[in-house]
Order: structure tokens, then C-alpha cells, then sequence
């Protein structure tokens, strides 16, 4: 726990609210799964950004120059018979010797002492929308110091989405998220290259996907960052689909799209490769047009290239690359001007991938794509899915293929994060036959 990383993040934040400002920040409610179980806690990750920590029923309060200290943490007390039953709490003097808050106070407080902390303030930014019944709690505090203005209190006259300041910060990961997302990234890569070792027909998606999962959590990672997709033949041209419990048949394609998370950081690899180890003709002619792809697209990821700049290469490749195969016709520009590629390939090249995998950040300044500047991270994914309704030659159907990486822009160039994960014909099929 470094403290000192928190502290700063909390610091280039309030850069840029005002001093008469409060920045309001909740972590995620637990949710209820069946019964009396919930699913597994998953901290907010602003609110996890912001300070580093993990438990629920808490809420993280910014309000610069508060006398007693500007950083405050509601939180649930020390309690041995809880304790007992569901493990440890921080408690709030853990929460400000392990965490560097300067005042703590207990979750159940907060009725009482948030409202005095919100009188006299200008500005609420917080996660406006995002849990409707913090918000419906933030609006009573706001009546209830209303009803009190014959004491000469105001309350604050706006709220303010925290997203747009706090989210273009996230957009930009320092050396110690890097260091997290490099972890990630090899424990998955280590995760998928165990999926083609064990691959074989006859065996069921949901056995390789947990042989893959289990390097995950060998590795540390206790989550995935979401849901895995683990689609052979026709699923793969579904694609978010997580049934993942069909039979993996000879000749088939196998697309798995799944990455660990680390310490609340992201990694979102897919590969494709054959069940039987070997790919077909076919297979392989669309499986070099996804690289080619791919690969075009890196060309495009250094510093100085806008967002959209990798995803144009990628499209012109995979178009050029089903002209040359038959399966799309007419003139490379006929297909990029009417989009004719989309039937084959319906999805953007990438996204921002951080501590949320569809992560934070606009993609566009003033209605035009941003430029890509070092500590951005995002992932590169271009893909062929070859549905029968598509009218081509038989010989395609059901081909689905997606390969993605993670890349980092650096100051020269890119630094491929999932490298590890094996990728070309050649290194899957040795792989696969060891
Ligand atoms: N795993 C979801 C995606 O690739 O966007
Ligand atoms: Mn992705
Ligand atoms: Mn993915």
C-alpha cells in the first residue's frame, strides 16, 4: 500500500476543483446474488483510485481547506464479533494510519456529519448517475440543509459529474498502474497459452476455460476483468458470448476473449486458434488477414496518431484482405465508402483498457479523434466472423476470429503488453503439438 500514489492522485484532483468545492465519491454498493449471497465486492474504481481502498459501505470525502484535514473517510468501524463472521475491517484508525485519510468516521455517521461538511460549499462533484440511491441520499442532505436556512446556511447550488476531470486524470497511467497492467497482462497471456495447451476436441468450453482461469488465480489475480468468452465453431461469431458450455468439435475454431485483473487493473487478450491444433486452409487465409490487421494497426499506435487512426488501417486490411478472398466484392473504395466490410466485421479496433476494461476517457476533443499520448493504454482487437446469413461460399461459414492485444503508448512508439500470449500460425500450432 503506497500511501504516497493516492495522496497524489487525490492532489492533481483537487488542482482542479475549487476551494470552495467538496468532492463527494462513493464506493460501490454490494449486491445481492441469491438469497442471503452476494456477488463478489468489486470496489468503485474511481473510489478505489482515489485512495486504494477495498471494502465496502464506504464513501471518500474531499473538502479543501477543512481545518481538521481535507481528506475524510466514512467506512465501517473495528468490530471483533463481525469480524469474526465476515473478516477483517480496516477500521478508521487503520483507514488513517494505512491509508494516509486525515480524519475517519464511521459509515453510520454520515447522515449526520456529511450534510455540515456539504453547507457553505459551492460545488458537489461526484458520481452523478452512476448509484441512483447515493444520489437520492445526496439530494436529502441537500433538503435537510435547506429546511435549515434560518441559520444562515446555503447549500450547494450544483452538482458536477466527477467524470469529466477525474476521468481524463485515469486516462493517463503512471509507473505504478503500468507495473500492474504489465503483471496482468503476462498472468493472462500465461492464462491463454495454457487454454491452447489443453485443448483438444471433445472437450467442453467450460473445461478450458478453467484450466486458463486457474493460471489467472495461481498468478494472483483474484477476478477476471470480465466475464470470459470461451466460443468454439459458431459461437465465436457471437460476440459477447459467455455460455462458454458447448463441445469443442474437430475442425472447429476456438476464440477466447478473457483477461485477469490485477490489483483492480485490466487485461483483455483474445486468440484464436484451431481445436484440433492445426488450422485449415480457409482458417488460416482469414487468421493472417485478422494479423495483417493487427499489425497494421500498430503501426498506427505511437504518440502523435489519433484514436482513430488504428482502427482505419485495420479496416483497410481486412477489407483488402476479403476482396482477395472472394468473400466481399467490388472496389477496396466502394467497400470503405459504404462500409460493406461491417458484415464481416461489426466492431471498433479497440477501446481504453485500465482498471475498468471498457475503460475511462474521451475519445474525442472538440469533435475530433484525440491524439494518442504516451500513458494512454488500449487495446488492439480487429476480427472476421463469418455468419452463414452472410451469403459466402460454405467453405467460411462459422469462421470467427479476434486477436487482441494491450499496448501502451510510450514516448518513442508502443509497448505491447501481451506479447506473451503465443500468436502466429506457427507459434499456436507448436505450441498446440507440444
Ligand atoms: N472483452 C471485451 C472486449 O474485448 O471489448
Ligand atoms: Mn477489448
Ligand atoms: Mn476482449
Amino acid at each position: 500500500m503506497n500511501k504516497e500514489v493516492y495522496a497524489r492522485r487525490r492532489a492533481e484532483l483537487v488542482n482542479q476543483v475549487g476551494s470552495d468545492d467538496i468532492v463527494i465519491v462513493p464506493t460501490s454498493p454490494e449486491r445481492a446474488r441469491n438469497g442471503d449471497v452476494i456477488y463478489q465486492f468489486r470496489p468503485d474504481s474511481d473510489f478505489h483510485y482515489l485512495c486504494g481502498f477495498s471494502e465496502p459501505d464506504a464513501v471518500l470525502v474531499i473538502s479543501p481547506g477543512r481545518i481538521q484535514g481535507e481528506v475524510v473517510l466514512f467506512c465501517r468501524e473495528k468490530d471483533a464479533f463481525r469480524e469474526m463472521w465476515d473478516g477483517r475491517r480496516v477500521g478508521l484508525q487503520g483507514a488513517i494510519d494505512d491509508y494516509g485519510v486525515d480524519d475517519a468516521f464511521p459509515f453510520e455517521d454520515m447522515n449526520e456529519i456529511l450534510p455540515s461538511m456539504m453547507e457553505e460549499k459551492a460545488k458537489v462533484f461526484t458520481t452523478v448517475g452512476r448509484y441512483p440511491d447515493f444520489d437520492s441520499q445526496l439530494l436529502a442532505w441537500m433538503n435537510q440543509i435547506k429546511l435549515d436556512a434560518s441559520r444562515g446556511k446555503h447549500a450547494p447550488y450544483e452538482f458536477v459529474d466527477l467524470n469529466h476531470i477525474l476521468h481524463e486524470q485515469r486516462l493517463f497511467k503512471r509507473p505504478d498502474e503500468i507495473a500492474r497492467m504489465r503483471k496482468a497482462g503476462r498472468m493472462s497471456a500465461a492464462g491463454h497459452q495454457r487454454a491452447m495447451e489443453v485443448c483438444r476436441p471433445n472437450l467442453y468450453e467450460y473445461q478450458v476455460q478453467a484450466e486458463m482461469e486457474c493460471e489467472f488465480r495461481k498468478a494472483g489475480s483474484h477476478y477476471n476483468a470480465y466475464p470470459s468468452i470461451v466460443a468454439g465453431g459458431q459461437n465465436a461469431c457471437i460476440l459477447h458470448y459467455v455460455e462458454n458450455d458447448c463441445l469443442l468439435k474437430n475442425g472447429d475454431l476456438l476464440l477466447i476473449d478473457a483477461g485477469a485483473e490485477y490489483e483492480c487493473y485490466a487485461a483483455d487478450i483474445s486468440r484464436t486458434f484451431p481445436v484440433n491444433g492445426k488450422f485449415s486452409p480457409e482458417q488460416r487465409a482469414l487468421y493472417d488477414i485478422v494479423l495483417e490487421a493487427q499489425d497494421a494497426a500498430f503501426q498506427k499506435c505511437g504518440p502523435g496518431h489519433t484514436w482513430n487512426e488504428p482502427h482505419d488501417a485495420a479496416v483497410e486490411k481486412i477489407s483488402q484482405g476479403l476482396l482477395d478472398e472472394g468473400l466481399l466484392s467490388g472496389t477496396l473504395e466502394q467497400i470503405l465508402e459504404t462500409s460493406s466490410y461491417t458484415k464481416f466485421y461489426m466492431h471498433r479496433t479497440g477501446h481504453w483498457l485500465g482498471m475498468d476494461v471498457h475503460d475511462v476517457g474521451d475519445y474525442q476533443v472538440e469533435d475530433a479523434w484525440r491524439e494518442l499520448e504516451p500513458g494512454m493504454v488500449f487495446t488492439v482487437e480487429p476480427g472476421i466472423y463469418v455468419n452463414p446469413s452472410s451469403g459466402v461460399d460454405e467453405k467460411w461459414h462459422n469462421i470467427g476470429i479476434r486477436v487482441e492485444d494491450n499496448v501502451l503508448v510510450t514516448r518513442t512508439g508502443f509497448e505491447n503488453l501481451t506479447a506473451a500470449a503465443p500468436k502466429t500460425v506457427e507459434e499456436i500450432e507448436s505450441v498446440m503439438a507440444a
